[in-house]
């Protein structure tokens, strides 16, 4: 053999070793791929309370994600028997929480102040949320169930006590969020009828929100329902915003982005001072939900220790230990960080 054949032999070789592997690679990212898909729509669902909670990505080409249709629940067919006893019973809970629980609430609003109608309402639904847990939460750093992340609301958004797993408390309302779960299959993380309550123009300011303008229009679209001091009139008829009777700094509803996003779609309820529902700007959401988060509210003690593995997002409402190790302050990080915190703090010193 002459010596230009065996380059020739061993160039030839080369590439089919090049090709194979190239095919092996190719097999192995597509097998990650479509894992990939899953972890993605897995992290917007735990991305609740804890980012900008992005849609999960379409299934690869091969495969398309089926589209889960958003079951229909008719309340009016709750079955008899003591499973629709059970599920009754935590729809009350949803709806007259403070009333019904005063040992584990600790402020005036009920579920229902926020997950509206029982959670069945555009506000903050959680229709099949039965079949989304348990759920790996970044904000605990763990897999929660959905007793825990009943019990996140309870002692963040409630500014209460866990209620106990083992109560009849507890099963009636892990019956209610069950039923109207029904039909979505177990393991679905992504719901396409679940939108969430996001604006993040809070990003492109490079300033905080004017607050004296933002009074104004506080006064104009929200006072007659939540009171002109936000101290609310009622879990129902319009629950309070900040002060001792409302969420704490812990709350899902303490971050800008997520209180903007709510006001925008659900704020004011119908029509109020000349403002109709759906019609506030990214920006005017963003103005009130400063202005509301601008109030002292009751702290959550423990704060420090939320979004354990450093990935807390940029509109967290204080800061956390991590944070704090890398040498942040409330004063060195841009104004939608902390911003709630800020706030809570001003008024401990004032006291
Ligand atoms: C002050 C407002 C507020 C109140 C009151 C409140 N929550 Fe929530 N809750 C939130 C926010 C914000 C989220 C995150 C939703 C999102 O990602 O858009 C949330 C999320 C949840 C979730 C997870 C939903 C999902 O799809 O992953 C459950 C379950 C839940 N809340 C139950 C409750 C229960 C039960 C109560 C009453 C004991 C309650 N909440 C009271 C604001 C509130
Ligand atoms: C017509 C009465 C009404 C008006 C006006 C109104 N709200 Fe509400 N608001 C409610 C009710 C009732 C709820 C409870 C949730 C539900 O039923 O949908 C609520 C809930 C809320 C919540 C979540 C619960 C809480 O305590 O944090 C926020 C935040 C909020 N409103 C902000 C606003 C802002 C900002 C405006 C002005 C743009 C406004 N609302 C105007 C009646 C009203």
């Amino acid at each position: 053999m002459n010596s230009e054949k065996w380059m020739w032999m061993t160039v030839s070789l080369l590439l089919t070793a090049l090709i194979a592997a190239i095919v092996v690679v190719g097999i192995k990212e597509g097998a990650s791929a479509s894992q990939g898909t899953a972890d993605a729509t897995q992290s917007s669902g735990a991305a609740n309370e804890t980012s900008s909670g992005a849609p999960g990505t379409p299934g690869d080409e091969g495969s398309p994600t089926p589209q889960v249709q958003e079951p229909k629940i008719d309340l009016n067919n709750i079955p008899e028997g003591p499973y629709g006893d059970a599920v009754k019973e935590g729809l009350k809970l949803m709806n007259e929480t403070n009333t019904l629980l005063p040992d584990y609430v600790g402020n005036k609003l009920s579920c229902s102040s926020c997950h509206g109608n029982g959670g069945l309402d555009g506000t903050s639904p959680y229709v099949g949320v039965a079949a989304a847990f348990p759920q790996y939460i970044s904000r605990s750093g763990k897999v929660l169930t959905l007793e825990d992340r009943i019990n996140g609301c309870m002692l963040r958004s409630m500014n209460g006590k866990a209620i106990p797993y083992n109560s009849d408390e507890m099963r009636a309302m892990v019956s209610y969020l069950t039923y109207i779960s029904e039909g979505v299959p177990v393991g679905t993380k992504d719901r396409p009828w679940i939108q969430k309550n996001r604006v993040e123009a809070y990003k492109n300011m490079p300033e905080p929100p004017s607050l004296v303008e933002a009074e104004a229009l506080y006064q104009q679209a929200c006072a007659a329902c939540h009171g002109q001091d936000g101290q609310g009139t009622g879990p129902m008829s319009g629950p309070a915003l900040w002060g001792p009777d409302s969420f704490n700094l812990g709350a899902g509803m303490a971050r800008i982005g997520t209180a903007a996003g709510y006001i925008k779609r659900n704020m004011p309820i119908g029509q109020m001072g000349g403002i109709q529902q759906g019609e506030l700007t990214d920006e005017q959401a963003t103005m009130l939900a400063a202005y509301i988060l601008s109030h002292d509210r009751p702290d959550f003690p423990g704060k420090v220790n939320d979004w354990p593995n450093g990935d807390a997002p940029d509109d967290a409402a204080y800061l956390t230990k991590i944070d704090l190790e890398q040498g942040l302050t409330l004063d060195n990080v841009p104004w939608y960080k902390a911003y709630a915190e800020r706030a809570v703090e001003a008024a401990k010193k004032a006291k």
